[in-house]
């Protein structure tokens, strides 16, 4: 029997289906996901887009900061996602160091999230700075998804995860940005922790879909981290997440259920007595 669930298209979702929906006025969900477990049971849920992001480095490798994540590990987590998924867009993002040295470094390391990950996308973080990159992987036929604002990937230039673009420069200067990401053909963008009201108007002005964190209700989608979403970070959940769950508490409750078992002899049970003929 089919588990119960919201009712779903089983179609792949492709990149155009991603700006049909803002055309259309629908939002756009997308959540992280890091294995091929996790991925079959969000693409079951009916998620739009898994995005095999690198703050793997943080939620499943205890990294401090995004700054460790290697191609090698983001093609390994695509390509387990991808396993996982046979509905949901898998976009990938592709690492600190991996786009930003030169174009073609960014074209062969997009090209292995595609080629060895299956990935339906990549994204990379900055504005203007990384548009000649977008341009070449865009007409390599590579679907790019930009993201402004909180960019983790210069975690020590701004000081920290914190919200992003309150002075008006900032403002201006990302919306500038949003549209140069619009112009070298990048198919959405990911807003994080801007100010509301920045990215209503972003969204109000690019033909693109805005895929918002931390950035307000004005976007055309949404994004969180699973960790965040499930109740998996602790005490790191950022104030803007909802937990949806609290699966952090199960897990502790069954695995001292089992160490309690097991010390006691409650696990494993007694074997079936073998019927005697
Ligand atoms: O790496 C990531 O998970 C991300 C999302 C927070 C947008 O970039």
């Amino acid at each position: 029997m089919k588990p119960p669930g919201p009712k779903i298209n089983d179609r792949p979702v492709r990149v155009p289906d991603i700006q049909h929906k803002k055309q259309r006025g629908e939002k756009i969900s997308m959540l992280t996901a890091y294995d091929a477990a996790m991925a079959r049971l969000l693409d079951q849920a009916g998620l739009d887009i898994l995005l095999v992001g690198d703050s793997l480095g943080m939620v499943m490798l205890g990294y401090e900061t995004t700054l460790n994540v290697t191609m090698d590990d983001m093609v390994r987590h695509t390509s387990a996602v991808r396993r996982g998924a046979s509905r949901a867009l898998v976009v990938a993002d592709l690492p600190f160091l991996s786009y930003q040295v030169t174009v073609e470094d960014a074209l062969r390391n997009a090209g292995r999230l595609l080629q060895e990950g299956a990935a339906g996308a990549v994204k990379l973080e900055g504005g203007r700075s990384v548009c000649p990159a977008v341009q070449r992987l865009v007409s390599a036929g590579m679907p790019v998804m930009g993201h402004l604002g909180l960019t983790p990937q210069s975690f020590h230039q701004l000081g920290g995860f914190r919200r992003q673009a309150t002075h008006p420069a900032e403002a201006e200067a990302l919306l500038e940005d949003a549209n140069a990401l619009q112009d070298a053909g990048a198919f959405s963008v990911v807003l994080e922790c801007i100010p509301d009201d920045l990215a209503r108007q972003v969204t109000a002005q690019l033909r693109i879909p805005t895929i918002g964190i931390g950035s307000g209700p004005h976007c055309d989608g949404q994004v969180l981290v699973i960790h965040d979403l499930l109740g998996l970070s602790g005490p790191s959940t950022p104030p803007f997440a909802k937990r949806y769950a609290n699966l952090g508490d199960a897990i502790v409750k069954a695995a001292s259920a089992f160490h309690q078992d097991v010390r006691t002899g409650g696990f494993p049970l007694a074997a079936e007595k073998e019927p005697t003929s």
